[in-house]
């Protein structure tokens, strides 16, 4: 079975992007390294919620306590969609979901 995934990733601009992900990595730090605009100032200690995505909570679950927070303050929450991709890390559940960035702060 394939180590990999593909996802549809839509930018800030809303065009979407097909991105080759690896599963078992974390989703921040392979958005990072395909260049999508994601600052992740903490480097993934779900502290500053500059990682901020909206995906499917069905497919990955809910944020816990700590995620919730962050996430609840920011401009572009949604409850039933919004994640840290930080906190995410790639699974099969993924493939061929839509994953988009959320609008800074
Ligand atoms: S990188 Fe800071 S909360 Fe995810």
């Amino acid at each position: 079975m394939s180590r990999f995934i593909q996802v549809i990733v839509e930018d800030r601009d809303g065009q979407c992007h097909q991105q080759e992900l690896s599963v078992g990595q974390s989703l921040m730090q392979q958005l990072c390294q395909a260049d999508f605009d994601i600052e992740a100032v903490c480097g993934g200690c779900c502290s500053c919620a500059t990682c901020h995505v909206l995906i499917d909570h069905q497919r990955v679950g809910p944020a816990e306590s700590l995620e919730q927070a962050l996430l609840s303050g920011t401009t572009d929450y949604h409850p039933a969609f919004s994640r840290l991709s930080c906190q995410i890390t790639v699974d099969w559940d993924l493939h061929n979901q839509r994953i988009i960035i959320a609008q800074e702060d």
